[in-house]
């Protein structure tokens, strides 16, 4: 293995931003290992696909002790798996808020205790977490999408100044819309409130018409590729358009009531 070649597990490897992520380490050189619920360990255009499923423990221990007694390290983990979900908050139940979290969130963590221990081990690392864009506000009709995305980046906001120590970089990754097929399993309530339904379909209309003509998932495997590539990356990457990354600041710099009145004029 060449110097700047790494191991690296990326979760969600079967399609998205986490399929064109491990195609584009591949390319690079370096040894990928993606996972998909369905996989069998199959190889794909230069790497592996193995089984894992996020909210399943056992399942995580296997795959991330696989990819160690394959490769004999691991050096990069990217947290790509992830869900979406629709709603008003109001229509969703715990229990389908808790599915989402058990992917968005605890899946993430189980990862993570799954690798931690070899990569301190080992004198270093780099863990990646795809959050989103999502995460810097209480997106209407997908309240517990932002929820999930902003538990994750404060959980890796609090890792990284832990594992520091270790060597153990941790970097937040926020896209913006990427063109994937994430919204074909978006996690929705089974009844929409009548209350609910003219505003949750009007947004609904705008975000399928945006996904529609978002970009290509290649670009934020470019910048997973620079992380990589970084010694000493920034703690957190927003890979976003300008509207999106405008609302950032917007949302930091204005008064509570006057960004949610902007958001409301965007969904109306
Ligand atoms: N697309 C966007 O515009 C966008 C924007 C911001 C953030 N993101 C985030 O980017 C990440 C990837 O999204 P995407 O758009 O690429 O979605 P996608 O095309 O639906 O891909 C999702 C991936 O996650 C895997 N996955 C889902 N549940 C899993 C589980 N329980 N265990 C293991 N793997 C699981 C799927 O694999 P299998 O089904 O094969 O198991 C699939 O490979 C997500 O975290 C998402 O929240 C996406």
């Amino acid at each position: 293995m060449s110097f700047n070649t790494k191991v690296v597990l990326v979760t969600g490897g079967s399609s998205g931003l986490g399929k064109s992520i491990c195609l584009r380490l591949a390319k690079a050189g370096h040894t990928v290992f993606g996972t998909s619920r369905k996989a069998n360990g199959q190889h794909m255009d230069g790497y592996t696909l193995i089984a894992m499923d996020v909210t399943d423990n056992a399942s995580v221990l296997r795959a991330v002790s696989e990819v160690i007694s394959q490769a004999g390290r691991l050096d990069v983990l990217v947290n790509n798996a992830g869900l979406g979900i629709q709603g008003a908050v109001e229509d969703i139940t715990p229990e389908l808020g808790q599915r989402l979290f058990d992917t968005n969130v605890w899946g993430p963590l189980r990862v993570c205790r799954a690798a931690l221990p070899q990569m301190r081990k080992q004198g270093g690392g780099c863990i990646i977490n795809i959050s989103s864009v999502a995460a810097n506000f209480g997106l209407p009709y997908r309240g517990f999408y932002s929820a999930s995305k902003a538990a994750l980046d404060r959980m890796s906001e609090a890792l990284s100044t832990e594992v520091d120590r270790f060597g153990i970089n941790v970097v937040t990754v926020q896209p913006g819309e990427f063109n994937t097929t994430i919204g074909d399993s978006r996690l929705r309530p089974e009844v929409i409130s009548e209350a609910h339904k003219p505003g949750y379909e009007k947004a609904m209309a705008i975000l399928g018409g945006s996904m529609h003509y978002s970009r290509d998932p290649d670009e934020l495997a470019q910048v997973v590729e620079r992380i990589l590539n970084d010694p000493k990356p920034k703690a957190r990457y927003v890979v976003a358009q300008g509207m999106q990354k405008i609302s950032i600041l917007a949302k930091k710099l204005l008064p509570g009531r006057m960004f949610e009145r902007m958001v409301r004029k965007h969904y109306e």
